[in-house]
């Protein structure tokens, strides 16, 4: 089994103050992992975190890029900017960008290629909705968001990706996916890039889940042959409860 990329994403929280005690008290809880681990933090947090995290094992990751480097896009953010600050990791095309601010399969394309350009290291939200799961589309979905989302990203590329499963309806609501639905869907989503990419490269790709993952079922996720980590958000809040998470897999 691989080691795992456990990953934070803050989304709007934390302020800059709130950020440095976060970090500093989640330093030294996750020193002793095998694991990466990564924290996305809000634009405006991100200098505060590259800084703070110099020297030790977690990673920095925002949470969007856009796929131009300069231009009138007002309020995006260019690649660029962020690897200039010491960012390495991006999160491109969560299920909240896609539902509030119009992300498609095209335009996730569009910034995964462009944070590549530039160094960065995308972490790929898909995840079906709770109706699409209902109504026996989950697999026709999430082999749409593979296809459409990846189609011009090359095998060389592929290397220096990372997937988030992330069933829609486990985000932010409690209730998570037993630990065999989200290996399940991993398995099959990992079956769609062995068709595109071959079966070594797929094997190679790290495929994390996400939604309400927390310290209480971490380590049965992370257990599951398929899981090669998680994309945690609430509980990524808590450095007691981050670290819990990270340290749950040996
Ligand atoms: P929660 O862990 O709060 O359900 O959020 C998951 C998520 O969306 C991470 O990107």
């Amino acid at each position: 089994m691989k080691n795992k990329i456990i990953a934070g994403n803050w989304k709007m929280n934390k302020t800059r103050i709130e950020a440095e005690q976060l970090i500093n008290a989640l330093i030294p809880l996750v020193k002793g992992t095998k694991n990466t681990v990564v924290i996305c933090v809000p634009f405006t947090d991100l200098c505060k975190a590259v800084k703070l995290t110099k020297g030790t094992n977690i990673h920095v990751g925002a949470q969007n890029c856009h796929w131009k480097e300069s231009g009138a896009f007002t309020g995006e953010i260019a690649p660029s900017m962020l690897t200039e600050l010491g960012v390495e990791y991006v999160v491109i095309g969560h299920s909240e960008r896609r539902t509030y601010f119009g992300e498609t399969d095209a335009t996730v394309l569009a910034r995964t290629k462009a944070a590549l350009a530039a160094g960065l290291k995308p972490i790929v939200c898909i995840g079906e909705t709770l109706e699409e799961r209902n109504s026996g589309n989950m697999e026709k979905v999430l082999q749409r968001q593979v296809r459409e989302g990846f189609k011009d990203v090359t095998e060389e590329e592929l290397a220096n990706i990372v997937v988030a499963y992330e069933p829609v309806w486990a985000i932010g609501t409690g209730v998570t996916a037993t630990d065999e639905q989200a290996n399940d869907a991993i398995a099959f989503v990992r079956s769609v890039f062995a068709d595109m990419y071959g079966k070594e490269a797929a094997e190679k790709l790290y495929i994390q889940y996400g939604g309400s993952m927390n310290d209480k079922n971490a380590e049965g996720l992370l257990n599951m042959s398929e899981i090669d980590g998680g994309l945690i958000g609430g509980a990524s809040l808590v450095a007691e409860k981050f670290a819990a998470v990270v340290n749950a897999h040996k």
